[in-house]
């Protein structure tokens, strides 16, 4: 199967544990687009009553689009669920996440949520975290400075493009990416703890213990790991 189809694949098993009545936090990316279509289904077709708390523009637009109702997290008092994608998954469940630059937003969401699930294809699951760039969301204030730091630290830095390639990217709160070529993250706890009290970092890609279940997209069908 390609990558595509094992996307759809987990995006529609995972509606599944939606139900009526729930909050729940919607996901960025293109494997959260599968799952957002088949759950607006869902909205139209059985009537299911469900409020989406969106991560991002783009997710938010999309939602609106099929008759997602909606509210802002800071409108609803919890969140029953989060369904989101991710970069990668180490074998001990931390992920990578902010390939779709959204990770501020997604740090918010699935820290207020009572569950989280991860929607992923099989190239996502990795022994250790690191292949995947580590995106890092910073102020465009002093950025420079902090990418020289990284340089120093010898993280790799890149500032991440726009889509053209002929500016900087601006995330949703309108901040830059740099990304960190790692290789390998071997301490992941340590380098998040690192990186939040770098002044000028808002926030990075790391999510430490923060899922209960992740669905993998295999060729033989979705696996549910939790
Ligand atoms: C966006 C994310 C995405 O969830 C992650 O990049 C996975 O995306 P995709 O489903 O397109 O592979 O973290 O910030």
């Amino acid at each position: 199967m390609k990558q595509d189809e094992l996307k759809k694949l987990v995006g529609e098993k995972s509606v599944e544990w939606i139900k009526d009545g729930m909050t729940v936090g919607l996901g960025t990316g293109s494997t959260v687009k599968f799952m957002v279509d088949a759950l607006g289904r869902r909205v139209k077709t059985e009537g299911l009553s469900i409020t989406g708390v969106t991560t991002s523009k783009a997710t938010a637009k999309q939602a609106e689009e099929l008759g997602i109702p909606l509210k802002s997290v800071d409108a609803v008092d919890h969140i029953d669920l989060t369904i989101d994608g991710a970069d990668e998954i180490s074998a001990d469940f931390q992920g990578i996440k902010g390939g779709g630059a959204a990770l501020l937003f997604e740090k918010i969401v699935a820290t207020n949520s009572k569950k989280v699930m991860w929607i992923v294809d099989e190239s996502k699951m990795v022994k250790h975290l690191g292949a995947f760039p580590l995106p890092v969301e910073v102020i465009p204030y002093g950025s420079q400075k902090v990418f020289e730091r990284f340089e120093q630290k010898g993280y790799n830095p890149t500032f991440r493009k726009s889509a053209d390639g002929n500016s900087l990217l601006l995330t949703d709160s309108e901040n830059y990416i740099i990304d960190l070529h790692l290789g390998e993250i071997l301490e992941p706890e340590r380098l998040a703890d690192e990186l939040i009290k770098e002044v000028g970092v808002v926030e990075h890609g790391l999510f430490l213990n923060m899922v209960n279940t992740v669905v993998v997209g295999l060729a033989d069908g979705p696996k549910v790991l939790d």
